[in-house]
């Protein structure tokens, strides 16, 4: 990885590159193809609010927000979808009546919390095994992927696109008219609370401390007014 910015030919991975100073390829997983076609269900927020927007993936951030994915990528969060395999941190299931050796990966009542969008447009599905190019798709929503937090991206992706390639300022009205998500610890009890195996009864979600630990690191915006 390069620091500075990097300026590259013309080419479709040209604007992912110039990010916040830090260059970056686009995945070579063809992040860039066109999103598989996937059964219509209203998206909707962290909240459960209807919207009419999609989830893109996590993987489709990474390209400009090279930061925050890294870091993102090895929080709990971001690794949620693999406690749910068999045999993953064992002691924690038996402490709380859960089969450490079952494969809860298939589980919707699990996958709900521990995956992006389960059920709405674009939205993590449970792929048929077979079918690889499913399985791919269903991968980049695994875990609390970054529109867990910050909503459906298919329309503030183009927004930000735009942001990028102009460098204007932008007011955060613009972002929310565009579907982002204001993050506050109502986004987060949506599913840091009871319905949750592992959290006791009355267990007070503490948004304060738990904010900037946990989530992924923090850039200074440039051009948000
Ligand atoms: C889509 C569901 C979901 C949302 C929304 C969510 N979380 Fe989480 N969070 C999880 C899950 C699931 C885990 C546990 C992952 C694991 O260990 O497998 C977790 C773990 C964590 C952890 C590490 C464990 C702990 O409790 O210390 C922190 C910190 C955390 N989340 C903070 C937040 C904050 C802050 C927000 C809101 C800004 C938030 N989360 C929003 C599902 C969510
Ligand atoms: C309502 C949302 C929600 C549901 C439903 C849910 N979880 Fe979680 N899970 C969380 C959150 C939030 C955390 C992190 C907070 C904590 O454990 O204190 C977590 C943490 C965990 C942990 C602890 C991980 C660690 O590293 O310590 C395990 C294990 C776990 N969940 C398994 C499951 C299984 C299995 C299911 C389905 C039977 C499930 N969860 C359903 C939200 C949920
Ligand atoms: C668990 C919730 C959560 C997840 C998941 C999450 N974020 Fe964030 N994000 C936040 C919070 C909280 C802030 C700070 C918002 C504030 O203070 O107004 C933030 C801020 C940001 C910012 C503003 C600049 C900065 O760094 O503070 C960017 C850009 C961002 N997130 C991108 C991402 C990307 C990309 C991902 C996925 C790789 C992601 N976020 C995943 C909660 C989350
Ligand atoms: C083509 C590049 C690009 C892509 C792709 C992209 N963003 Fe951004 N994003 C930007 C730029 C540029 C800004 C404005 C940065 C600034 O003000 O410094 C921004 C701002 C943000 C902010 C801060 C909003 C605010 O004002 O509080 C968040 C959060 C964010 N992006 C999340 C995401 C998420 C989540 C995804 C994927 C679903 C994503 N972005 C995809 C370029 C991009």
């Amino acid at each position: 990885m390069k620091t500075g910015l990097t300026v590259v030919a013309l080419t479709i991975p040209m604007v992912f590159v110039l990010v916040f100073g830090v260059a970056a390829s686009p995945p070579p997983d063809g992040t860039i193809r066109a999103a598989a076609v996937l059964p219509a269900a209203l998206a909707t927020t962290a909240d459960g609010e209807a919207t009419k927007y999609a989830y893109v993936g996590s993987s489709k951030c990474k390209m400009c927000h090279i930061k925050q994915h890294k870091s993102w990528k090895k929080t709990k969060m971001g690794l949620a979808f693999d406690t749910l395999k068999p045999g993953a941190v064992a002691d924690v299931k038996k402490a709380h009546g859960l089969d450490p050796n079952k494969d809860y990966t298939t589980d919707e009542t699990c996958l709900k919390c521990h995956t992006t969008g389960l059920g709405h447009e674009g939205g993590y599905f449970i792929p048929d095994a077979s079918d690889k190019k499913a399985v791919r798709k269903a991968k980049k929503l695994q875990g609390v992927g970054c529109e867990s937090c910050h909503g459906p991206g298919s329309e503030y992706v183009k927004l930000h696109t735009e942001l990028l390639k102009t460098k204007r300022k932008y007011k955060i009205e613009e972002m929310y008219a565009a579907g982002m998500v204001k993050v506050d610890a109502s986004t987060c009890v949506t599913c840091h609370n009871e319905q949750s195996p592992t959290i006791a009864k009355g267990d007070a979600f503490d948004y304060e401390a738990k904010k900037n630990e946990g989530t992924h690191e923090r850039i200074p915006l440039k051009q948000r007014e």
